[in-house]
C-alpha cells in the first residue's frame, strides 16, 4: 500500500479526486467548496499562478468553467507539468513564467497551515516551481479543506528537493543540521514513487523530513537552504495573503493576514452537479 506521500507523488491526484468524487465525501466537496470561491476572485485580464495537487485541479476545472461559459480572459503559469495538461485541457491560456514575469495572484493549495499563514508545501512534490511562482505574485491565495489548518506545523513530512548529485550527503547533512533544530523528530527519509526514488519536474528528489512538531519555521526554513545540495524546502514562510478553508458542509471561510480580515460564507454544493457529473 503507498504512503500518502508517496500516493500523491505519483501524479496520481487527479485520480485521487475522481475516485473520491463517486461518493462526493465531504472532503472533495470541501475542496470544491474553496476551490471555486477562490476562482471567482479571478478578475479578466488577470495573470494567474495556479498551483498543484487535488485542490488545485479543481481551481483548475473551475477556471476553466469561467473561460467557457463567462469568456474570462486570462494567463495562467501553471507550477507543474501536470497542471499545465490540465489547464490546457480545460481551455485555459498557458504561459511560461518568464513571458509574465509578474502575476496577480497566485491560487494553490497547502499540506499544513499556521495560525500565520505559514505553510508547509510539496506533498506533491511541486513547492520548487510553487514557490517561485508565488513569489513573483501581488497576492497568493491558498485552498484547502479544514482538516489542513493546524496549532503548529510539522505533523505532515516536510518536504525537501535536493539534486541528485549527492543526494544521500545531503541528507545526511541535514540529518545533522537538525540536531540543532527545535523539531520533534529528525528522521529523514527518500520519497518513492514504486520502487524507484520520485523524480521532481526539474529532475531533483524529494527528502521528506519526519519532524512532528517545528517549533520555528522561520529559522528552519533559512537554514535548510544553506545545506549544499537543497534545491529548496516546502517551508512557504511569509508567502501567503490569504486562505480559503472550505467545509464539508459548503460553508466556507476566508481569512486574510494583510487586512485581518475573516468572512464566512457558505455556497451552495448541488452548483457543483455539472462539475462533477464531467468527470
Ligand atoms: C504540491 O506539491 C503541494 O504543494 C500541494 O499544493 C499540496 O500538497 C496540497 O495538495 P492537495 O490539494 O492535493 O492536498
Amino acid at each position: 500500500m503507498l504512503s500518502g506521500v508517496t500516493y500523491r507523488a505519483s501524479n496520481l491526484y487527479l485520480l485521487e479526486t475522481l475516485n473520491m468524487t463517486s461518493d462526493l465525501s465531504p472532503i472533495v466537496q470541501a475542496k470544491y467548496a474553496a476551490a471555486k470561491t477562490a476562482a471567482d476572485m479571478v478578475q479578466d485580464g488577470m495573470k494567474v499562478g495556479l498551483g498543484t495537487g487535488s485542490t488545485a485541479a479543481w481551481l483548475v476545472r473551475c477556471l476553466g468553467d469561467r473561460v467557457r461559459d463567462q469568456g474570462l480572459k486570462i494567463w495562467a503559469v501553471p507550477t507543474s507539468t501536470r497542471t499545465a495538461v490540465l489547464a490546457r485541457e480545460v481551455g485555459i491560456n498557458v504561459i511560461p513564467l518568464d513571458e509574465a514575469k509578474w502575476l496577480d495572484m497566485t491560487i494553490d493549495g497547502a499540506d499544513e497551515i499556521d495560525s500565520e499563514l505559514n505553510l508547509i508545501k510539496g506533498g506533491g512534490g511541486a513547492h520548487l516551481q510553487e514557490k517561485i511562482v508565488a513569489t513573483a505574485s501581488d497576492q497568493m491565495v491558498v485552498i484547502a479543506d479544514a482538516g489542513k489548518v493546524v496549532d503548529a506545523l510539522g505533523t505532515f513530512p516536510l518536504p525537501v528537493e535536493v539534486l541528485h548529485f549527492g543526494w544521500r550527503t545531503s541528507q545526511m547533512l541535514i540529518e545533522e543540521t537538525l540536531v540543532s533544530m527545535d523539531v520533534l523528530g529528525r528522521k529523514t527519509s527518500l520519497r518513492m514513487a514504486g520502487d524507484r526514488p520520485f523524480v521532481t519536474d526539474e529532475g531533483n528528489h524529494v527528502l521528506d523530513l519526519h519532524l512532528n512538531r517545528i517549533g520555528n519555521p522561520r529559522q528552519l526554513a533559512l537554514v535548510l537552504n544553506q545545506i549544499p545540495g537543497v534545491v529548496e524546502n516546502g517551508l512557504f514562510i511569509d508567502i501567503c495573503d490569504r486562505v480559503v478553508i472550505g467545509h464539508g458542509d459548503g460553508r466556507v471561510v476566508v481569512r486574510d493576514i494583510t487586512t485581518g480580515t475573516e468572512t464566512s460564507s457558505t455556497m451552495d454544493l448541488d452548483e457543483g452537479d455539472n462539475l462533477f457529473s464531467d468527470l
